[in-house]
């Protein structure tokens, strides 16, 4: 076992400056099985992903979601660089929605417990695979972000696609060949978050500025 998983996880700084250039079938093909990979609970597997290549489909998407969300990213505060670089990054993603190559929603049906199923097991079959996809496509030198962009145009989004009404999405995440590059991403150093045998207060600080 090599740690260049480590290393791919290390890196994988959302990406939302990406080339336009086509990304071969074969590389979404891979992404998305490093997708089925993820564990869920009881193995229901209750995910799907929707693979959008299409123009004319992707403007719709991107036509929807971009006139529901920018002018309020335009809005918001950048009180510091991090919110900068995140709400001008947001903003460029957003205005190049529809030029990124691939945008994949992973989404899900409640059918865990099968017994009665939960809406909340939905998620905890989603996000694991949609983070495998992530890492998979930093491993394979593609660029991802995670957005939850769908949750402003849903209606829209789902008629386009076609997505029946017990189908949930849990994210959407745009994929392409990296404009910028990837680096060690910002978090809270680990010892400020391991509690070691017992919950210790005040163990975390703010996350340190970009
Ligand atoms: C569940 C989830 C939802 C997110 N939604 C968005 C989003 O809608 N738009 C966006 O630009 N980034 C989104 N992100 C990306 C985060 O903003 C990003 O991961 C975080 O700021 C850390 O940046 P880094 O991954 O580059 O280190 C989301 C991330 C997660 C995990």
């Amino acid at each position: 076992m090599s740690n260049e998983v480590l290393e791919a996880m290390r890196t994988c700084r959302a990406m939302r400056h990406l080339l336009p250039d086509p990304v071969d079938d074969a590389l979404v093909t891979q992404v998305v099985e490093a997708g089925t990979w993820a564990p869920s609970p009881g193995n229901s597997q209750g995910r799907d992903v929707i693979v959008v290549r299409d123009a004319a489909t992707k403007s719709a998407i991107a036509t929807a979601i971009e006139s529901a969300l920018a002018p309020a990213v335009a809005a918001m505060e950048r009180p510091d660089r991090t919110h900068r670089l995140m709400l001008d990054g947001t903003a460029h993603l957003l205005s190049t929605l529809a030029d990124c190559p691939v945008l994949m929603l992973v989404c899900g049906r409640p059918v865990y417990p099968y017994v009665a199923p939960r809406e909340s097991f939905v998620w905890s079959s989603i996000y694991p695979a949609a983070q495998n996809m992530v890492v998979a496509a930093r491993s394979l030198g593609l660029g991802t972000v995670f957005t939850t962009f769908h949750g402003v145009a849903e209606p829209a989004i789902r008629e386009v696609l076609e997505i029946p009404d017990d189908v949930l999405i849990g994210c959407l995440i745009p994929m392409g060949w990296p404009l910028r590059q990837f680096g060690p991403v910002n978090r809270v150093p680990v010892d400020q978050v391991i509690h070691e045998d017992r919950w210790r207060g005040d163990l975390r600080s703010v996350p340190p500025a970009m």
